[in-house]
């Protein structure tokens, strides 16, 4: 590796947002992380949607929620999270005084792209009687604005935490809040924000594969499309798609999300056939451009030089914590 000096690393940084710095091929990076995890006493959380190698590099791996709950009760000095931005800045929330590193810091996020702070504050402000619940994939700003945080994992429970007659604003996920809404038998007020990879996914392809593989369960993540929820088997978050295919005793699915959470399933079901559902065109946009930015070497990088670091405001940490802490609670109290 060439070496740089920490104030180097830092401009690159500000820069760039991440290090890129030449790694040499011949380092067993495996290795070097494991070193590194144990000399900083660091741990690795990881999303599903990572890459394969990352996912194997990692101490924890889950949905949002999971990670969320895990990085509360860490006892690491250092998070190392190998996820997207949004995901990184919950865990800073969590432990305001610990540092909380994210290889690249542009690996944002299509959903929280779609809720800009300023247009969210004025949509609440024409709504003073709503409560609102953002979906945790949102800016901490938007958290700041929100009375409680969900992921795909509790949002049910937690809108029927609610009083019945509660208006109710869902941000930052239309498709995501249509499903609830189904679901709860709610009229809640949704933010027209979508995820630019559960979007893509082709009705028509799906059906095609459908008759092809007649035994194939269709299980899908509920940042799809109603149109495409609809054909699916078996609909949840990522860790209850994984548990799904564990369970069932079908033999393939055919996978509605992220092509990242196959690595999991083939490991823990290598007998079964995971097929990813195709999108409307032949592109890879089944892979998160964002979840992808992260590699190993600049996990490897961040982690040496210790840098990118999540940087917010104290005022920002303060006003965000209490909607993920209502969030965690209410979690706790169902057990999920
Ligand atoms: P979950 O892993 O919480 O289901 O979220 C999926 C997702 O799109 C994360 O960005
Ligand atoms: Fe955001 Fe969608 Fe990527 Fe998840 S998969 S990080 S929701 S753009």
């Amino acid at each position: 590796m060439s070496v740089i000096n920490i104030d180097e690393a830092r401009m690159q940084v500000d820069r760039k947002g991440f290090l890129d710095i030449a790694v040499d091929p011949a380092i067993d990076l495996f290795a070097e992380i494991e070193r590194l995890k144990k000399e900083k006493n660091a741990v690795l959380l990881a999303h599903y949607y990572q890459e394969a190698d990352i996912q194997d590099a990692a101490d924890f791996i889950g949905d949002s929620l999971g990670l969320a709950q895990e990085a509360e009760r860490t006892k690491a000095d250092i998070i190392v999270f190998a996820g997207v931005h949004f995901m990184a800045e919950t865990a800073k929330i969590l432990n305001p005084r610990k540092k909380v590193l994210l290889p690249d810091l542009n690996a944002g996020c299509s959903l929280a792209d779609s809720a800009p702070a300023e247009l969210f504050r004025t949509f609440r402000e024409e709504h003073p009687d709503h409560l609102v619940i953002s979906y945790i994939n949102c800016t901490a700003e938007i958290k700041a604005l929100s009375d409680i945080i969900c992921t795909s994992s509790n949002a049910e429970k937690i809108i029927e935490s609610l009083p019945e007659e509660q208006k109710i604003i869902f941000a930052p996920d239309k498709n995501l809040g249509a499903y609830l809404n189904k679901k709860t038998g709610r009229d809640m007020l949704l933010w027209n924000g979508s995820c630019i990879v559960h979007e893509i996914f082709s009705v028509k392809k799906i059906t095609e594969l459908k008759i092809r593989h007649p035994l194939a369960k269709f299980i899908a993540h509920p940042e799809c499309e109603e149109p495409v929820l609809r054909m699916a088997d078996f609909i949840g978050s990522t860790t209850a798609l994984l548990k799904y295919t564990k369970t069932s005793p079908a033999k393939e699915f055919i996978v509605g999300t992220e092509s990242g959470i196959l690595h999991q399933m083939i490991i823990s079901s290598p007998e079964k056939i995971f097929i990813p559902a195709p999108p409307e065109t032949n592109c890879a946009c089944n892979d998160c451009p964002y979840m992808k930015l992260n590699t190993l070497e600049k996990l490897y990088l961040c982690m040496e030089y210790e840098t990118p670091e999540i940087k917010m405001s104290d005022e920002l940490l303060e006003r965000s914590r209490k909607p993920i802490e209502k969030m965690l609670e209410i979690s706790r109290r169902y057990n999920l």
